[in-house]
């Protein structure tokens, strides 16, 4: 039965996940607000929202990726939001990434496939810093679980935090003013706007829902694991509970003839 309790105890840490180290909040800034995710439902097993998912990556494709790389994540991956092959090969084959190099061994350039990882917005770093007035944008594939707050933090930061400075506050050159980021001046102009994309289902396209949208794809870039590894601790609490009672009446079978 001790067993039991520690397996059991292990299926729901699968479930929940493991924290990820992360970059902790200053004390003067303000509490970030609270969403509920769909992955926080179903206390903490709950799977990722892939509409949601879906409208996020086309806030990244249309807006974010003008800036920032994804380099951990392959065009095919988008099958775990429920992309279908056809329309992850529309998306890649809109792409340029490098190609073999030629007779000459100059570098070439080729349309991506599902199987490439997603195009760089800039050939290097420095050319990424020289258009972004020093400040690197840093890669969004893992992003998310590197900020304290993790979605929320996202959502916070591109959705709500752009406010003006307070009075006295005087925003340096080339800076921005964001409530959320640590230290307030952020190199990221905003990048979100009423209407900055149309999304094909139908959703209005406000600043929030396009923020909460590109939060959940963040979600799946930093956990692509997550529906799956659910299901199976899910799959695995359910078994226990069986075997529990399995084990419970075979006890009680094989001591029933014994005088105690
Ligand atoms: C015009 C270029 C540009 C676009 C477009 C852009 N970003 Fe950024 N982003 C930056 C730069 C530059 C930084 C680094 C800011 C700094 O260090 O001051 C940054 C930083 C960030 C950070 C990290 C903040 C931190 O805590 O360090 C997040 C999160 C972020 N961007 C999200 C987004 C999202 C989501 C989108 C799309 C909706 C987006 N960005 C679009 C340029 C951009």
């Amino acid at each position: 039965m001790k067993g039991c309790v520690i397996v059991m105890a292990g299926a729901l840490a699968l479930g929940a996940g493991v924290a990820a180290p992360h970059v902790a909040r200053a004390a003067d800034e303000p509490a970030l607000p609270h969403m509920k995710w769909s992955w926080q439902k179903n206390f903490g097993l709950g799977t990722i929202d892939r509409a949601s998912a879906q409208r996020g990556f086309q806030v990244y494709n249309e807006v974010c990726s003008a800036c920032h790389s994804m380099k951990y994540m392959a065009y095919r991956n988008l099958e775990g939001i429920g992309l279908t092959e056809a329309q992850i090969k529309a998306v890649a084959a809109t792409k340029t990434v490098p190609g073999a190099p030629d007779d000459e061994g100059k570098p070439t350039t080729r349309p991506a496939l599902p199987s490439d990882h997603f195009a760089d917005p800039f050939p290097n770093d420095n050319a990424a810093r020289a258009a972004n007035n020093g400040a690197l944008p840093p890669d969004q594939s893992l992003l998310l679980s590197a900020r304290e707050g993790h979605a929320d933090y996202i959502y916070a930061l591109v959705g709500k935090g752009y406010v003006d400075a307070p009075a006295g506050v005087k925003v340096p050159d080339g800076l921005y003013y964001n409530t959320y980021f640590p230290g307030h001046f952020i190199h990221m102009p905003p990048p979100l706007a009423d209407g900055s994309v149309t999304y094909a289902d139908g959703t209005k396209a406000s600043v929030a829902q396009e923020a909460h949208d590109v939060a959940t794809f963040l979600y799946f870039a930093s956990y692509p694991e997550n529906d799956q590894r659910k299901h199976l601790g899910v799959r695995v609490a359910g078994f226990l509970v069986l075997l529990t009672g399995v084990t419970y009446a075979v006890k009680r079978r094989v001591w029933s003839g014994i005088d105690h």
